[in-house]
């Protein structure tokens, strides 16, 4: 089902949705859906003046597959019946504390169909089981709702509030920091 060969990690999340490692080929398809995006993100993602053209995206996906290489996170496409509709990853890796950290998003039309809830469950599995990780976070703008419900259905734990803990455009927002535990982990038993 999945396998971590150099460039080659991908995860059969259920009929519908796959993850794949994203390179550099996949560029154009990945700006395009960032651009259509774009105002819709803005709200919380805060790198959209940072992705204004395809050759910025690249560099940005070869930054992330360099950090796969060297087994510090990666960044994965989330396809949706075989179309391009967001990314999910692992960043911001700790190996002394054998933590790190899942960021994702999906494209507007795509929302509200349990696409990321599911994608964000196999990441999870696979962080403790082939990454070994200890901690899984995932850090939510305090006011996005939406995102924060991903790691309440899958159980995780919110830990805190961390304050003023990202600059975005014009003003600070404070973090939700939601963690889960490898001891802790049963995808079964997580709502569907
Ligand atoms: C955050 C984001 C990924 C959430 O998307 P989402 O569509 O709400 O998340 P999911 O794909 O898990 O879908 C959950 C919805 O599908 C429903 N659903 C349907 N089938 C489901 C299933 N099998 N499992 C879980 N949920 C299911 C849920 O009830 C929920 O519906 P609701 O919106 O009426 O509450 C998306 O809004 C986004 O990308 N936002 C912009 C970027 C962003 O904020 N990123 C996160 C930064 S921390």
């Amino acid at each position: 089902m999945d396998n971590h060969n150099q460039h080659s990690l991908s995860l059969q999340v259920n009929e519908d949705v796959q993850l794949k490692l994203l390179e550099e080929r996949h560029s154009t398809a990945y700006y395009e859906l960032t651009d259509r995006n774009r105002r819709y993100l803005r709200e919380w993602m805060g790198w959209l003046d940072e992705e204004r053209s395809v050759e910025q995206t690249c560099e940005y996906i070869a930054m992330r597959l360099q950090q796969y290489i060297q087994h510090q996170g990666f960044l994965l496409g989330i396809y949706y019946q075989q179309r391009l509709v967001g990314s999910i990853g692992l960043h911001a890796l700790d190996w002394s504390k054998r933590k790190g950290e899942i960021g994702y998003w999906l494209d507007a039309g795509t929302q509200r169909q349990g696409v990321m809830t599911d994608a964000c469950r196999a990441l999870t599995t696979y962080a403790f089981d082939e990454y070994q990780l200890n901690k899984v976070e995932i850090h939510c703008g305090v006011g996005n709702l939406r995102s924060r419900r991903i790691p309440e259905r899958l159980g995780y734990k919110l830990e805190g509030i961390v304050r003023q803990n990202e600059w975005l455009y014009d003003h600070y927002i404070d973090h939700a920091i939601y963690g889960m535990l490898a001891g802790e982990w049963d995808a079964e038993k997580t709502f569907r």
